[in-house]
């Protein structure tokens, strides 16, 4: 095999995009998937590759030094891309503990196993980080209306062609995490370059926008809305809906993905979106069209599902990333216009109910039951 490579969380959302595109594109790259299956985690997302030759899928917990620097020995691997993590905002809330643990904990957990692996042989390694944009806090909504963007992607280049500020997140801003997810992931990213500057571990590090697209778990804005309004169950709409996020297609994150592992400079961060901003309210709309014209019912007749609710604790205002460095050097863009990604994301939650199902059973119904009955 010319490479052997770790990726963490491939169970999960992106993750499981990830290990999919790399399983497929490099016939001889050994592609290990190593996830610990918590709630996000579902091997279920990965049949069509599981049973190919360069693929392998090791239950492991990232937190597990021994168990790690075992497998890389074992594996002779050169590269890691880590995705592990707890991912959900409002769970942060709850239980910024576990958030702790996992994202910073596993994250230093994982880095001391490369380091002690690797042993300052770094020709050919590479440690890459996947972060996110709410490191960067929140930026103000200084145009409420909506400006034209300063770039079109052709994330962006349809009917909705609009930025709600002048401001955008680049790679030099300081961090200001407000939420404990966004702090532990924060956390994450300084032990990630430490290891860079205290023993030149190859790192790279990468902060997206909002992703969507198949396999979201359901806990998420666009999977949970898209559930809630085929089943015609309330729509919690945080605050007055105005939040403003920055949407990307999964597909488009794992292709930028695969271009910075390749291609990426060490010690380099890359903002990773699409000028693709939607005010939360704009979008459940858009959802509420979209599922009812597939379903057959006439469009709009969920709207009276919308239902405020108490604001998010800490609710970031708004995201933009800037993408340019990333476009301009390494010459990745957004392959799909957000209106096409929708309409491929809704039709694909509605033609896996089962998938849905699975997921959704069990503990984790008995979660939402419990975040939303006050409300
Ligand atoms: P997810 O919650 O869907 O999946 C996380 C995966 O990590 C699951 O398979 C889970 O089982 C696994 N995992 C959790 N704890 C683990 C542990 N201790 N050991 C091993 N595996 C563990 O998350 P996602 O939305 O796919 O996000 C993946 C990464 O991308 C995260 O690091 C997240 O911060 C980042 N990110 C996400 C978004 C987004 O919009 N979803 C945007 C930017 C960045
Ligand atoms: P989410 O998908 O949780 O992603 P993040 O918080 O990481 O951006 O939420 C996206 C936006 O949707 C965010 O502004 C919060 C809002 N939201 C709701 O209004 N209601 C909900 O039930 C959820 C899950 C999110």
């Amino acid at each position: 095999m010319k490479r052997s490579i770790i990726i963490t969380g491939g169970a999960g959302f992106i993750g499981s995009h990830v290990v999919r595109l790399f399983v497929n594109k490099y016939p001889d790259y050994k592609v290990i998937n190593l996830d610990k299956l918590t709630y996000a985690g579902n091997l279920d997302n990965l049949k069509d590759i599981q049973d190919k030759p360069n693929y392998k899928f090791v239950k492991m917990d990232i937190c597990d030094f021994d168990g790690v620097l075992k497998l890389m020995q074992d594996e002779k691997v050169d590269g890691i891309i880590h995705l592990a993590a707890e991912s959900h905002v409002d769970r942060s809330i709850k239980d910024p503990f576990t958030f702790a643990q996992t994202n910073v904990m596993g994250t230093l957990s994982l880095l001391q196993a490369a380091k002690c692996y690797w042993d300052g042989n770094w020709e050919g390694k590479r440690f890459y980080h996947i972060s996110t944009d709410e490191v960067y806090g929140a930026l103000e909504m200084t145009n409420p209306e909506g400006i034209k963007p300063p770039f079109t992607t052709k994330a962006s280049s349809g009917e909705h062609h609009l930025a709600y500020g002048s401001k955008f997140f680049t790679e030099d801003l300081k961090y200001q995490p407000h939420s404990p997810y966004s702090a532990s992931k924060a956390s994450s990213d300084h032990f990630v370059r430490a290891f860079h500057d205290t023993y030149g571990m190859p790192t790279i590090v990468t902060n997206c926008s909002n992703n969507y697209g198949p396999y979201q778990f359901p806990e998420k804005l666009i999977p949970l809305f898209i559930n809630n309004i085929r089943h015609r169950k309330p729509l919690p709409v945080y605050g007055k809906g105005e939040n403003v996020r920055d949407w990307l297609f999964v597909e488009d994150h794992a292709r930028a993905i695969d271009i910075i592992f390749h291609k990426g400079k060490i010690a380099e961060t890359y903002n990773i979106g699409g000028f693709n901003e939607w005010k939360n309210i704009d979008i459940i709309k858009v959802l509420i069209n979209t599922v009812d014209r597939l379903l057959g019912r006439p469009e709009g007749a969920d709207m009276d599902l919308i239902t405020y609710v108490t604001d998010r604790a800490g609710h970031d205002l708004r995201y933009a990333i800037d993408s340019t460095k990333l476009q301009r050097e390494l010459g990745w863009e957004p392959s799909l216009q957000f209106e096409e990604g929708i309409e491929r994301t809704v039709r694909w939650y509605l033609d896996h109910q089962e998938w849905v199902d699975n997921v959704t059973s069990g503990e984790y119904q008995k979660y939402y039951d419990s975040m939303y009955k006050n409300r």
